[in-house]
């Protein structure tokens, strides 16, 4: 399997963009810390190796973006696993080239990543307009607020993100929350991270 550094070596040869390098960073760690939190502990790395891959392809092929990462990532030696993972975080989604993503998360894990990538984004968004710039000491209603505000982070699709839920077989409240305290718990570590 590639190594954690490997996989981090790989996403920045396709991604130089440091808001690309932030949310890939952002993924790992949140899917880390689903790992940990749904009793896959020892599958851990492994979360977070798919979520610093999973938009691999986006920055050099938004209008491809799921349809060149299996290219990419073969290359590169990467197992189909985890091929078939980064693929299943467009179910469903139309891209910009007009083909619709048809590989469908299966995987808890899969799952996970599909639920939680659109909503990190949303979270952060939310985080940068406290006075603290932190998702440390955002309350569940204010997120909340935000995520039915139809104005606020327009970009991160609702009906991704709840289709996500729906998926793993979770409320909304609950993705919500748990994404949230995910992000809080590791936002010194992606800070660390991103200056590394
Ligand atoms: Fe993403």
């Amino acid at each position: 399997m590639i190594t954690r550094d490997e996989a981090f070596e790989l996403l920045k040869k396709y991604n130089k963009d440091s808001f690309h390098i932030q949310h890939a960073l952002t993924v790992e760690a949140v899917m880390k810390w689903y790992a940990n939190e749904l009793g896959y502990a020892d599958e851990a790395e492994y979360w977070g190796i798919v979520g610093l891959l999973h938009d691999i392809d986006f920055e050099l092929y938004p209008a491809e973006h799921c349809l060149k990462a299996p290219e990419l990532l073969r290359e590169a030696g990467v197992s189909e696993d985890i091929i078939h993972a980064v693929c299943s975080h467009g179910y469903g989604i139309t891209v910009d080239c007009g083909e619709t993503i048809d590989v469908e998360p299966t995987r808890e894990m899969e799952k996970v990543l599909f639920a939680a990538d659109e909503l990190t984004g949303l979270i952060w968004a939310a985080a940068l307009m406290r006075p603290s710039k932190s998702t440390k000491d955002m309350e569940l209603k204010s997120l909340k607020k935000k995520y039915k505000s139809k104005g606020f982070a327009a970009g991160c699709s609702r009906e991704v993100i709840e289709r996500g839920a729906n998926q793993l077989g979770w409320d909304l409240n609950d993705l919500l929350e748990k994404t949230l305290h995910a992000m809080a718990d590791c936002e010194d570590a992606i800070n660390d991270a991103i200056s590394a």
